[in-house]
Formats: structure tokens, C-alpha cells, sequence
């Protein structure tokens, strides 16, 4: 539980993502009736509007993309926008996990997708603050220098432009660097809405506040939303989570984590790079040029999702980071996400593997969703369109590694089966008269489990805290106000209302009294 004073720290700055607070709100409209299309896709994020882009520029004319709420508002919205192949220390790992070849797709695939993103920003004309910069991973103790060294080599091996750097432009002390060149930063949501505007039109929609609840069929699959039905002959689910995934494949195989950022303006300019530290906790930097001056993105305290009991000590320690490090004029932003992360670190990427060869999924981008996710709008473009991709194999979602031990899936899977186990044997925290408005807990009332929410007006909510997704019991999140499931990554708000998928429907009011 957190003490007085973690409860008495007062959140800085407003809490929306930097990149949403300064697009318009888009206004596609919803779903009505029902609709036949070649290619439906459900998610509007990065992977959904990607792939639609390029599957339209393909030659494909008949697309549905499908957004529960309004486009480019979950996962892609709340990144920090590095476009980049360094994903953390990874190379070393993938070359003696996985062997040169299939190291060798993951670099080139990341390397064209940053090339990919840079050519629709010049051909479109795009106005996102696409910059190019250096990436850096950067050691913090003396004890990562060598693992910073190693990825160096593995990654000019794989053909990367990497180099060690032994001081760098921050204002502590640092053990050496790994960089990478010709990498690049950009507004994701100005991209992203400039793709959309291209996409709707000519027999392809974008389609808002349409919650796709189930899919059924093998060719065509009917997909029921909350508006109509759409039937398709293909269905890419770029949702953070599948929606469908009937023999429970994904179930075991993927984690969610989450993770804080803050915007925070600085006296000093910021140095010409993109930075994150090697150890835990991570701490990630970058800058972003605004109407305002430039504004600094302060990243990092990834936790499994459901472990954290104060969200908001999170922010704290993040706060207390940069000012012990920088002259702080203000905190304009806060904001949090939550990534879902593959047994192996390495996407799922292309068919499902459910008998089904017209169901194609993209997920477990494991926080570098801007390029992976790229990367998977490609391949299943190409896969749709016949073509061979070159690095289909290292991402396939079949996928089974020998390589990875037996030991390595099952203490995954009990992670991943942590909430629907562990967390109902928990003790339960709070009386519901302890509450304070505002805030929310699970209780016992009349011996029956609750997720109990006290609005600022002091009525209580009290609803069924099992996941309307698989049954997990969901967990407070005090710094966002939301119940968050620690299983597959479902969100709910305060009132239950489902706002991250994999739910399809919202916690029900429990009937006690109160
Ligand atoms: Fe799967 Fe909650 S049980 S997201």
C-alpha cells in the first residue's frame, strides 16, 4: 500500500500524451448497417492505418478499418515516437538465440521500416517533425560496458551503422554507448492522421466508435460490431491484443507492462540524439521541438501491468529523476501506456495460426511499436498482396524455439495467468468505507469480491471485478484512474466502461449493498 507521503505527492502537469493534445480530434464516422469489403482491419493505430495505407497504394481498393473509439488513441498515441532499429540491447541476444539469419531479418526489417516511415513522410509531404537522429544506448554502471561493446558488434555484423561512443552529451556519469546512425524521431499522431486522410475514400473507410466484438466464418468472415456487420475475405487484427483467439494460442504467449512519461521543459538545450539507459529502471530521453521551445520526454518504470499497487509512485520516481538531473522549468505532460511483450521479445507478425490463412495478426511490439509496427504493415501487405517478404520467418506467429527453454514458457505463462490465479487468493486491501473519492479498490462486500469506485461526490460504484476477456480480477490504477487487467492488457475506466481491448463488453454492476 502506498504510504502518506507517496499519497500526498500531487501528479505534475496535465495528464494527456504530448502527440494527442495537439492533433484534432478526428471524426470518421461510425459503422451503420452492414457492409461487404475485400480487406477488413480492426485497430487504429499504427499497424491498422499503416497497413490500410499501404495495401490502398497497393492497388487494394475495398478496406474497412474498424476503431473502437476514435483512431491513433491507444498504444500509438502514447509512445514516444523513437523510429528506430535499436530496440534497446537486442542484437547480441537475437544472434546467439536465434542465429545470424533470422537476427539478420529482424535489423533489416527495422532499418527499412525507419526508410519506409521517411519515404511516405516525403512523397505525402508530411508535416511531423520527422528528424533524423542517433540513438544511443548508454551504460550507467561499469558492470554494462561490456554488454554495450558486444552489441556493437553484433550489430555491424547484422549490417547496422552502430559505434561506440565513449562520452556522451548528458549530465551524468555514463559507461560508454552503444549508437546508432541515421535513425529519426517524429509526431506519430500528425503522420498517422495525414495516412488516414489518404486512406478514407474511394471505397475505403475509416469507420469510429465501431467495436468489433467477434469474428466468425473462414472465407468470408463476418466481423459483428456494435454498429452492423462487416464480411470480408481478409481480417488483419492490429489490435494490442487479438480479439479472436479461440484456441487461447496467444493466451499464454504474451505479457502486458506498463509505462510512464513525462513532458518536461528544461532550462539547458537538449544534446542531438535519442537516449535510454541499459539497466533498470529504464529512463529514456528525447527531445521534441514545440510552439513552446522544446519539450522533453522523460520515459521509463515499465512494470507488469497489475504488480504496481501505486501507479502513481511511478511518475514520482520518475520526477525526482529529471530534476535531480536537469534545471526544470515545468512538467507540462504526463502520460502512460501499456505494451504487450512476446515470450521471446520478438513480435507476432502475419497468419494466425488458428486453420484460418485469412486472418493475419500483428502484436507484441514490446514498446517499439513505431518501427515493428512498420515492419508488420509490410509483411502483411506483401503476404495479401502474394508477395515473398524476406523477413516473414522471424516473426511469424507459429513460431516455436527450441532455443527458448521449456523453464522461459512456463514462468511466462504463469505471468500471464497470474491475475486469473494469484490475484483472487490476494487478501483484499480496504473496508469500501475507506475509500476517499476519487479512488477505487477491491473489496469485500457481504463477502462477495468488488471493484469499487468512490466518485468525487462520494457515491460508490461497485462492479464485478472479474475481466469480461478471460476472467481475470483487474486491479486499481490510481495515477490513471482506470481498472487495468494484468492478463491480456483490457482496460476499463472508473465506471467499467471497456476502453483497451481484448473486452469486448464492460464490467457489470454488482448488485450489493452498499
Ligand atoms: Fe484477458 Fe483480462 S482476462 S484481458
Amino acid at each position: 500500500m502506498a504510504n502518506q507521503r507517496e499519497l500526498d505527492y500531487i501528479l505534475p502537469g496535465r495528464a494527456e500524451s504530448y502527440w494527442l493534445a495537439t492533433i484534432p480530434e478526428s471524426n470518421y464516422p461510425a459503422l451503420q448497417g452492414d457492409l461487404r469489403v475485400d480487406i477488413a482491419i480492426i485497430g487504429g493505430g499504427i499497424v491498422g492505418l499503416t497497413t490500410a495505407y499501404l495495401l490502398k497504394e497497393a492497388g487494394f481498393s475495398s478496406i474497412a478499418v474498424i476503431e473502437a473509439g476514435h483512431i491513433l488513441r491507444g498504444v500509438t498515441g502514447h509512445t514516444t515516437a523513437k523510429v528506430t532499429s535499436q530496440h534497446h540491447l537486442i542484437y547480441d541476444r537475437l544472434i546467439s538465440k536465434f542465429g545470424k539469419r533470422q537476427a539478420q531479418q529482424y535489423a533489416e526489417s527495422n532499418q527499412a521500416a525507419i526508410e519506409k516511415i521517411a519515404s511516405i513522410v516525403a512523397s505525402k509531404k508530411i508535416n511531423c517533425d520527422f528528424v533524423r537522429k542517433p540513438a544511443y544506448v548508454y551504460a550507467e554502471s561499469e558492470d554494462s560496458t561490456n554488454r554495450i561493446q558486444n552489441e556493437v558488434q553484433a550489430a555491424r555484423n547484422l549490417g547496422i551503422p552502430a559505434y561506440f561512443e565513449e562520452n556522451l552529451p548528458l549530465p551524468f556519469k555514463t559507461y560508454g554507448a552503444v549508437r546508432f546512425n541515421d535513425q529519426a524521431q517524429f509526431h506519430p499522431a500528425k503522420y498517422l492522421s495525414a495516412l488516414a486522410e489518404e486512406i478514407h475514400g474511394d471505397g475505403c473507410h475509416i469507420f469510429e466508435k465501431t467495436r468489433a466484438l467477434k469474428i466468425k466464418g473462414e472465407e468470408p468472415m463476418t466481423i459483428t460490431t456494435d454498429k452492423g456487420s462487416i464480411t470480408a475475405h481478409r481480417v488483419i487484427q492490429a489490435t494490442h491484443y487479438p480479439i479472436h483467439d479461440k484456441p487461447g494460442l496467444f493466451f499464454q504467449r504474451l505479457h502486458q507492462s506498463r509505462s510512464y512519461v513525462l513532458g518536461v521543459r528544461i532550462r539547458d538545450p537538449f544534446p542531438d540524439g535519442m537516449f535510454i539507459n541499459a539497466e533498470k529502471p529504464a529512463r529514456s530521453l528525447r527531445s521534441q521541438r514545440t510552439d513552446n521551445g522544446e519539450l522533453i520526454l522523460v520515459g521509463g518504470e515499465g512494470h507488469r501491468t497489475g504488480e504496481e499497487e501505486n501507479e502513481i509512485s511511478r511518475y514520482q520516481n520518475l520526477e525526482k529523476w529529471v530534476r535531480a538531473n536537469y534545471s526544470v522549468d515545468s512538467i507540462d505532460y504526463r502520460w502512460s501506456t501499456q505494451d504487450t511483450i512476446s515470450i521471446d521479445h520478438i513480435p507476432y507478425i502475419g497468419r494466425q495460426t488458428s486453420g484460418n490463412d485469412n486472418i493475419f495478426l500483428a502484436t507484441g511490439f514490446k514498446k517499439w511499436g513505431m518501427t515493428t509496427g512498420t515492419v508488420a504493415a509490410m509483411i502483411i501487405t506483401d503476404m495479401i498482396a502474394g508477395k515473398l517478404n524476406p523477413w516473414e520467418e522471424v516473426y511469424d506467429p507459429s513460431r516455436f524455439k527450441p532455443v527458448e527453454s521449456a523453464k522461459t514458457f512456463v514462468s511466462q505463462a504463469v505471468e500471464a495467468t497470474k491475475g486469473l490465479v494469484g490475484d483472487r487468493i490476494l487478501p483484499v486491501h480496504k473496508e469500501a468505507s475507506d475509500i476517499p473519492p476519487g479512488e477505487g479498490a477491491i473489496v469485500k462486500i457481504e463477502g462477495e469480491r468488488v471493484a469499487a469506485y468512490r466518485d468525487q461526490n462520494g457515491t460508490l460504484y461497485a462492479l464485478d471485478p472479474s475481466c469480461r476477456h478471460m476472467g481475470c480480477i483487474v486491479s486499481w490504477n490510481n495515477a490513471e484512474k482506470t481498472w487495468d487487467c494484468p492478463c491480456h492488457g483490457s482496460r476499463y475506466n472508473a465506471a467499467g466502461e471497456v476502453i483497451h481491448s481484448p473486452a469486448v463488453y464492460g464490467l457489470p454492476e454488482k448488485k450489493v449493498k452498499k
